[in-house]
């Protein structure tokens, strides 16, 4: 895992994960050090990923007054229940069906909970922060979260894109890859991510590209994109075009036997 800063109050707590046939898919999950810190994703859900300690080299987890899940995915939730028993102030900021999702696995005290619906904000000390659910999802529940201060967009999994390399996957900023490489890049995540892209009224769906636009984010963070300052246009540009990208086909048994061929044994 690496740390990187976006800003001054912003780190980066950068993880990949590598999909056969994809590429290495980035998992960010973001310190905001507002006057009340601000922990937005939670790491994988794999064990050894040392989410803990590079948290803990940002941010003492005492000092953590709140944890924005954006959604339970396992992607999201890693570290999740060691925070909370480690942040003893922190409340969970999430959804009313994020909640029953995560009480699948846990249960979360109601009174560590705070229930935030798109379009809602909240006060964390010396800014504001509105929910807003991206225009592209894979959960019912997802949210993201706009910081008015240093105008960054948190967007959950939308944006996302498998990068060529586990070390541009955990980059401190997407410009290190060609603008037509993110792009195709984003559009496969788009359509293996939220396949409903395509079955979309395109009017109502650019409505809501829209609503994202008029919030004028300068940085967009992704769990799943290095940091990205100053692309908001190109990648609402983007996002109006994904409903017209191929859709995704996954491997099939044939081609995953031919991707197994190709794999080292594992020596017992
Ligand atoms: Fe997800
Ligand atoms: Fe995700």
């Amino acid at each position: 895992m690496r740390i990187n800063r976006t800003s001054p109050d912003i780190a980066v707590l950068s993880d990949e994960l590598e999909v056969p046939g994809i590429g290495h898919l980035p998992v960010n999950a973001y310190v905001l050090l507002a006057a009340e810190p601000v922990v937005v994703d939670t790491g994988l859900s794999l064990p050894g990923r040392g989410f803990m300690d590079a948290l803990e080299s940002v941010v003492d987890p005492i000092d953590v007054e709140w944890v924005w899940l954006t959604h339970p995915d396992r992607d999201h939730t890693g570290s999740l229940f060691e925070l909370l028993d480690r942040a003893p102030r922190a409340r969970l900021i999430t959804t009313f069906a994020a909640v029953g999702i995560l009480s699948c696995e846990r249960q979360v005290p109601l009174d560590r909970v705070y229930l935030l619906n798109p379009g809602q904000s909240l006060d964390v000390g010396d800014r504001r922060l509105t929910a807003f659910r991206p225009p592209l999802f894979d959960n019912p529940s997802t949210v993201g979260c706009f910081d008015d201060r240093s105008s960054s967009y948190f967007s959950s999994d939308c944006f996302g894109a498998p990068m060529d390399t586990a070390e541009l996957a955990t980059s401190d900023d997407i410009g290190y890859c060609g603008s037509a490489s993110v792009r195709s890049a984003q559009h496969l995540w788009a359509t293996v991510d939220s396949p409903w892209v395509h079955t979309v009224d395109q009017s109502k769906f650019l409505t809501t590209v829209s609503a994202l636009r008029a919030l004028e984010p300068q940085r967009i963070l992704s769990t799943h994109l290095p940091p990205a300052e100053g692309r908001t246009e190109e990648y609402l540009d983007m996002l109006a075009c994904a409903p017209h990208a191929d859709p995704f086909v996954g491997p099939d048994q044939a081609a995953l036997e031919q991707m197994l061929t190709g794999f080292e044994p594992v020596s017992p």
